[in-house]
């Protein structure tokens, strides 16, 4: 072979490459709107995993968007307005305090992108309603967090429990509580508002771990306090500002799933310590020990009714570490290639009507009868490689 044919061959051969990657390697084009405190671990997830390209970033404070930009080498920041009106993105990442999550949301979706966003989807039940009644009508997906019951910790115990392990489960126990944000956040006044509060803030986490572990819930009951009317910020900055409390902030709740199991639940802001577990789920024939919801990994463990005592399972699935963004790889998988994804706007809805539900059944002393239902999201396939499905 000649060098020109030689050349000629390596060149044709680059293009087939390069048409083989675009085929089989697509990329989803995301732009992310708030750019505070969660929004580095979503920044770090563009990096990580191959399937999305986190390629512009917004905040109602322009110049923190351009911090995020340089920090992440984002291509693009922009105002709100900028990103919604950029033909390019399909999907944004709706990562502003629950109070804009709706507004965010529904304008995403009336700019014709996709939208997944951080946990709750909506602060009112009518907004979460619009939310997903939009996004039909537009033939558009909505996801929201959390995506921590994609991580190893929860989808090895929904499969121990899928492959009766503990029988038919009967009964859930769930606790949060500690003396609540204040002590970490730098800007915690969001957290004592409607739409947050200890049920709306962490609830989702171990809402969704339930719903996915046991199915969905057909009834609530609860009972709800607010302790302490002000609340000061603990963190360095403002330290010793005070702010007031809007909210509940320790929430007792009874859950009746559709399966006949019953769960019991506290999430507080309220306490300032405790040795409960965060989840447990109680089987016909064994108990098992779920990890923190609000982590993608952590410890599993087993009680059988032959043992003596809990035994360590060891993990079946990846995904231990932080990978928020998770959810948003699953989405970006379903929509180049069809199919359902797991952290999806039915459920996110399910689980803001069972929080309401807590809230409005202890506000009128009586069992809120819950409207909504949704799918046990499908297990995740045990061997996804570290970078995520492809496109
Ligand atoms: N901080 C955490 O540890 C954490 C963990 C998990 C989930 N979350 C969730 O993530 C979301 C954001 O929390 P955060 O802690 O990053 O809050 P934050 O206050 O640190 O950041 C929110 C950002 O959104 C921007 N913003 C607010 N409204 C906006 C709007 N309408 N348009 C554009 N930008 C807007 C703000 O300027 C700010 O930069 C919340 O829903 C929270 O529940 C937070």
């Amino acid at each position: 072979m000649d060098l020109q044919r030689v050349f000629v061959k390596i060149n044709l051969e680059t293009v087939a490459l390069t048409i083989l990657e675009d085929i089989h390697m697509r990329k989803l084009k995301v732009g992310v709107i708030g750019c505070g405190n969660i929004s580095s671990i979503y920044f770090q997830a563009g990096q990580k995993f191959e399937i999305f390209d986190i390629v512009a970033c917004a905040d109602l404070d322009l110049e923190r968007a351009k911090a995020c930009a340089e920090q992440f080498n984002i291509p693009k920041a922009y105002t709100t307005e900028e990103l919604l009106g950029d033909e390019e993105i399909q999907l944004v990442i709706n990562l502003t305090i629950p109070n804009s999550h709706a507004d965010i949301h529904l304008r995403a979706l009336e700019a014709g992108k996709h939208t997944y966003g951080e946990k709750p989807l909506a602060v009112e039940l009518e907004d979460g309603r619009r939310i997903l009644s939009l996004a039909k009508e537009k033939g558009l997906l909505v996801g929201s967090a959390p995506d921590t019951f994609l991580g190893g910790g929860i989808q090895t115990c929904r499969k121990l429990i899928d492959d009766g392990w503990i029988g038919e489960p009967i009964a859930a126990t769930a606790f949060m509580m500690y003396h609540g944000p204040e002590k970490f956040h730098p800007n915690p006044d969001f957290l004592y508002q409607r739409g947050a509060g200890p049920m709306f803030d962490m609830g989702p986490y171990y809402l969704t771990a339930l719903v996915n572990l046991m199915g969905p819930v057909r009834r609530v009951t609860g009972a709800a306090r607010m302790t302490f009317e002000e609340r000061m910020v603990r963190t360095e900055h403002q330290y010793g500002r005070k702010f007031p409390v809007e909210t509940p902030t320790h929430i007792t709740g009874i859950l009746e799933f559709e399966n006949g199991a019953i769960g019991t639940m506290i999430t507080s802001f309220d306490v300032w310590g405790t040795c409960v577990p965060h989840i447990e789920i109680h089987g016909t024939t064994g108990s098992l020990i779920v990890p923190d919801p609000n982590h993608f990994g952590g410890s599993v463990y087993i009680k059988r009714q032959e043992f003596t005592d809990f035994v360590e399972v060891p993990l079946t699935h990846g995904f231990t570490e932080n990978s928020r963004g998770l959810g948003v790889m699953d989405m970006a998988h379903a929509i180049l290639h069809g199919g359902a994804h797991r952290a999806n706007g039915e459920l996110a809805y399910h689980v803001l009507e069972i929080m309401h539900g807590f809230h409005i059944a202890s506000d009128e002393g009586r069992h809120y009868v819950v409207e909504s239902s949704c799918h046990k999201p499908e297990p995740l396939p045990m061997n996804i490689p570290k970078n995520g499905l492809s496109g």
